[in-house]
């Protein structure tokens, strides 16, 4: 049967390229600055088809929402920006490749780190949407229009122009979701199982935002008296959606697919994860030493901290292959001196201080 190893040769070729075209991402708009929209001219393809990393779904809601793209873009880097500072004292630290696949290959792992991506990116883009409503620069969208909290005083305004996460959310979700409503993978594939991580973790990403999301008030009233309040829907700031991506990182949930094309518990003893809890279906490599399969970089050259015990100790952070101390001098501001009236001169002082990187 000569035919058979062809078509086996057929079949590893075609989830090569599987591979590759899933290597770009939308993730590339955060490099690529789009075009401010103004920039844009109506009807003008050209433009989403010379982004890179758009799947087709993406290229055809480009075309209907060109102005939304420089704001994905926006909300794509400041998820890449959460990531690394989340993960700057572990062993991966969300680093990024200057190409159209921006994390590198490590995504191709269904691991932990892929979700918290997944989640803080997705949730970067109901972020960035959700405010460019609000100022007024879509022209799909203006103000939130969540109905008045009940728990609100009866004499307080339910008014001002709050953020607009119920539009941020249903945009980001078409935009984002579309890439893996596109593909069509047998039932009970573990690619397939792939994509329900993929969405999964995108949908707990997004509601990160519409939880952390919260009413913000101003006092009005004669000289101050703050007998008159207005209110309005107002998002957290970005760091508290990372803190909370954080913490389901910590508690993701090991999920497996079935035969039936449905993920499962891998241990059926956990509490099933809800739709704000991050899953993967991958355990994660140790990211220790470069591996151009994997796409880590490994931890050669990283500077670690001595006296802690915590994955940023040198002995965890270095796996214990050792480490090189230098000598390093840090410019710090001293001897401030408050003068009347009304500033503050500080002098400079520079301190030699021991730091270690790994081996
Ligand atoms: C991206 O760059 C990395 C290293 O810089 C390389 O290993 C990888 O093959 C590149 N990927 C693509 C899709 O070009
Ligand atoms: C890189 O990782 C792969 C998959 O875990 C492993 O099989 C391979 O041996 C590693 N290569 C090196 C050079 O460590
Ligand atoms: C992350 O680690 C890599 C590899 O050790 C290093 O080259 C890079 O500068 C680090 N990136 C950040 C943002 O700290
Ligand atoms: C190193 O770790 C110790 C113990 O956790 C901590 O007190 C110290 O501030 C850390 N040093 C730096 C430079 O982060």
């Amino acid at each position: 049967m000569p035919g058979l190893p062809l078509l086996l040769a057929a079949a590893l070729l075609s989830s090569w390229a599987q591979l590759w075209t899933d290597a770009g991402s939308w993730w590339s708009l955060a490099l690529n600055p789009v075009q401010r929209p103004e920039m844009f001219i109506i009807g003008a393809q050209p433009v989403c088809s010379q982004l890179p990393g758009l799947s087709p779904g993406q290229r055809k809601l480009c075309q209907l929402y060109q102005e939304h793209m420089a704001y994905i873009g926006e909300g794509a880097k400041t998820g890449i920006k959460e990531c690394q500072y989340q993960f700057r004292q572990r062993r991966w630290n969300c680093s990024t490749v200057d190409n159209a696949s921006v994390f590198g290959r490590v995504m191709q792992i269904g691991s932990r780190e892929t979700a918290f991506t997944y989640a803080v990116s997705a949730a970067g883009v109901v972020n960035a949407i959700s405010r460019a409503c609000r100022e007024g620069e879509l022209s799909t969208c203006g103000c939130s229009r969540t109905a008045r909290p009940k728990d609100l005083p009866r004499d307080w305004l339910w008014g001002g122009c709050g953020d607009n996460v119920e539009y941020g959310y249903r945009f980001a979700k078409e935009f984002v979701d579309a890439r893996e409503r596109e593909k069509n993978f047998a039932k009970g594939s573990e690619e397939q199982g792939r994509v329900l991580m993929n969405l999964q973790n995108n949908e707990a990403g997004r509601r990160a935002v519409y939880k952390t999301a919260d009413v913000a008030c101003k006092c009005h009233g004669v000289s101050g008296s703050c007998s008159l309040k207005t209110c309005w829907l107002q998002l957290a700031e970005f760091r508290r959606v990372g803190d909370q991506l954080k913490e389901k990182y910590d508690s993701a949930a090991a999920m497996r697919i079935t035969r039936k094309g449905k993920l499962e518990l891998v241990n059926s003893r956990f509490n099933q994860p809800t739709p704000e809890d991050l899953v993967y279906v991958d355990p994660s490599p140790d990211y220790c030493l470069r591996n151009e399969t994997t796409g880590s970089l490994g931890t050669q050259g990283r500077l670690c901290n001595k006296t802690s015990e915590g994955m940023d100790g040198c002995e965890l952070m270095c796996c214990g292959r050792g480490y090189d101390p230098f000598k390093s001098v840090q410019v710090e501001r001293c001897h401030c001196k408050f003068h009347w009236c009304c500033f503050v001169k500080c002098r400079k002082c520079t301190e030699v201080v021991d730091q270690y990187v790994c081996k």
